[in-house]
């Protein structure tokens, strides 16, 4: 067995797990990083792509990646449709900020590019097994390396930044693990080749379900429309795609072309009960997930590691445990915050089938008490930009 020891283990090389390790190289502590992925799969997994204001800024301030402005779109809005017709959210204007369109495997990218350049001991292929001592000053992590020869991480703290199906989140929340809700839809996601049938983020809401027409680059998009759960991602031709997603944006015409990669996302609503014990903390997905509608999973975990990374400086550099204990509750706040916009804009825009005809009206009601509402508007614009980081 070889010991490696360090000051944090974080576990998972996903936009948390690599900030985190990036904020605490700027302060000066060592980490090391693992995750079973190897790079390239890493790097190449398409996710989805909005990052917000205060991401952005904390990508930037921080050198994370440089890449966002130059290569990503801005987006200083998103269009509501419904009943036919469009309503433009005007984020610019009702809270004086925007947001980013900039893949998830693009910031990945950066990151690791950063992190190596840095010297950073981050491992691909490790497959983290389980937390032992996890009561004590000194967790540890049992994993396997890329060959199958036993590894152990000795740290003074262990991060599980490993996602949803995180290996770490036992030793923090035992058997009981959270706060569930499940949705009786998924989403069916395409990309292809052709120019954006928009020049924002259109998410529609039709009596055949909810749409979104998303964007890549100039010359490739990404959409997704309703579809049950258990839908095979290879039981509809070309044609019945662009037919699925054409009748869910009615008053749109959707600019076709080549689909080159398709997929099934199924999604629920997950928050851990337990998000640190003793020295053991969890972040991103591996702490809570959110479904896609309200664009906030990557942004939520980038929250996390803001927090986090303080309360860890505060712990190891000053011996003070003052935020490591705050860290759940301060968390927590947003990520109740981020679970309920996450629902909202899921349960506004979907059709479910159990729908009356009574819930189908009330929701096309809601819809526009938030498009016909300087207030409904602001208080969407302000969550899809993101509430201030405050620590
Ligand atoms: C995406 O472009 O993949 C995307 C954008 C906005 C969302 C979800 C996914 O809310």
């Amino acid at each position: 067995m070889t010991t490696v020891r360090t000051r944090v283990a974080i576990v998972g090389a996903g936009p948390a797990g690599l900030f985190l390790s990036h904020l605490l190289h700027l302060s000066g502590i060592e980490s090391v990083v693992i995750d079973q992925r190897s790079r390239e799969q890493i790097e190449t997994t398409i996710r989805a792509g909005i990052l917000e204001h205060g991401t952005v800024a904390a990508f930037e301030a921080t050198g994370a990646s440089t890449r966002v402005k130059t290569v990503g779109n801005q987006h200083d809005g998103i269009e509501l449709r419904f009943d036919g017709e469009g309503h433009r959210i005007d984020f610019a204007d009702l809270v004086g900020r925007s947001v980013w369109l900039y893949p998830q495997h693009e910031a990945l990218k950066d990151l690791i590019a950063v992190r190596l350049e840095q010297g950073q001991d981050l491992r691909f292929g490790v497959t983290a097994l389980r937390v032992e001592d996890e009561a004590s000053d000194q967790p540890r992590i049992i994993a396997e390396d890329a060959d199958g020869e036993p590894l152990e991480i000795v740290a003074d703290v262990v991060v599980g930044a490993d996602g949803s199906r995180s290996v770490v989140r036992k030793a923090v929340s035992g058997t009981h693990s959270g706060f569930f809700r499940e949705y009786p839809f998924a989403w069916f996601g395409i990309l292809c080749e052709a120019p954006p049938s928009a020049d924002e983020l259109i998410y529609s809401n039709s009596p055949d379900g909810f749409a979104l027409i998303s964007q890549r680059s100039a010359t490739v998009q990404r959409m997704y429309f309703q579809c049950a759960p258990d839908t095979d991602p290879q039981s509809y031709s070309e044609a019945q795609l662009w037919d699925a997603l054409q009748l869910r944006v009615p008053g749109t015409t959707l600019t076709e072309g080549p689909i080159f990669q398709r997929d099934v996302l199924r999604f629920r609503s997950f928050v851990a009960d337990e998000v640190r014990k003793n020295r053991v903390a969890l972040i991103g997905d591996a702490a809570h997930t959110v479904p896609p509608t309200g664009a906030k999973g990557m942004n939520l975990a980038i929250a996390d590691v803001i927090v986090l990374e303080r309360a860890l400086r505060a712990l190891l550099l000053e011996n003070d445990e003052r935020l490591i204990e705050q860290f759940p509750e301060t968390v927590l706040r947003r990520i109740w915050k981020a679970q309920h916009f996450s629902w909202w804009m899921t349960s506004m825009l979907h059709a479910d089938e159990n729908a009356t005809d009574f819930d189908r009206r009330r929701q096309v009601g809601e819809l526009r008490s938030v498009v016909e509402s300087r207030a409904g508007s602001t208080y969407l614009a302000e969550a899809y930009t993101g509430w201030p980081i405050d620590v």
